[in-house]
């Protein structure tokens, strides 16, 4: 897969969950890395350590830091090829417990940032009558919930019905729009966040590996960024407005593997 002279935003770039495993697939594939993140010197370092690449703080749910953002990378680099819809928050939390500013911050971020970063993503591509390709980060939340996760879950459905949206009104300028929605990633991080119901999360996460997936092994934030990258090269050219579940096959299941004895 080669994007070898491509210029490719990644928001939420310097995160070091999903961020770091896209950027690192991107770099390894030959792009040129523009890191967006909320903390500049944060999104520096992270850029330091990938071939040419450069970084831009702006807060995704911010149009006016978005547009800003744009107007800085047309100048120092020029146009963009690709975008990564990276940047998300959380929220794992009952429905009825939920305040309305975490759910307003929740739709801003992950929902209208996207729409806000495509939006000045195209602009640009079509005044400079360029095909282009972007990418978001949906999850597999989309496709199947589970208790606390009603409100990011819709968040989630909201980024599977944009991408399949922007394919449509933007397929006749060739610029392409799909979703890659991850399962349970392995990583410091998920053991973090699992730590919060588990009491041992290495052993949550190797029971759910068995029992809830397809595949026997663990998905890397790298296993996502490799098919981000399949997404953003030519060799995805006839696929637009398709989320692509990267769960070792976690979404496919009707049952548990020990529910039905077929581990
Ligand atoms: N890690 C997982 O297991 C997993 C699974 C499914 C989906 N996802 C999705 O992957 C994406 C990244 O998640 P992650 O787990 O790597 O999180 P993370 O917190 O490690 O990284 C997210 C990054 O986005 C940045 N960010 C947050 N709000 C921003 C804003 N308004 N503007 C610009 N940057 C902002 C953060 O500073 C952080 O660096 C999210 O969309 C998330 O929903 C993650």
């Amino acid at each position: 897969m080669d994007l070898q002279g491509k210029n490719i935003l990644v928001t939420g770039g310097a995160g070091d969950g999903m961020g770091s495993g896209i950027c690192e697939a991107i770099d390894h594939s030959g792009g040129r890395i523009i890191v967006n993140d909320l903390d500049l010197e944060i999104a520096r370092e992270v850029a330091e350590k990938y071939n040419n690449a450069v970084a831009y703080k702006a807060d995704i749910s911010n149009a006016d830091e978005v547009r800003q953002m744009f107007d800085k990378i047309n100048k120092d680099v020029g146009i963009l090829h690709g975008v990564v819809n990276n940047a998300g928050i959380g929220l794992a939390k009952y429905a009825h417990e939920a305040e309305e500013e975490e759910v307003n911050r929740l739709f801003d971020v992950d929902v209208k940032g996207i729409w806000m970063v495509s939006k000045e993503f195209v602009k640009q591509l079509l005044k400079a009558k360029q095909s282009g390709n972007i990418v978001n980060i949906s999850s597999v939340h989309a496709f199947a919930t589970m208790h606390r996760m009603a409100i990011y879950s819709s968040a989630k459905s909201a980024v599977n019905g944009l991408t399949r949206g922007l394919a449509i009104d933007f397929g006749k300028h060739n610029i392409r729009c799909n979703a890659v929605a991850p399962g349970m990633i392995y990583s410091e991080q998920s053991v973090s966040i699992i730590s919060r119901w588990a009491h041992d999360p290495i052993k949550w996460m190797k029971d759910h590996k068995t029992d809830h997936q397809c595949l026997n092994s663990f998905t890397t934030a790298r296993d996502c960024g490799n098919v981000v990258v399949f997404l953003l090269s030519d060799l995805s050219r006839s696929i637009t407005g398709q989320t692509i579940y990267v769960d070792g096959g976690a979404t496919n299941l009707l049952y548990n593997n020990e529910y039905t004895s077929q581990k």
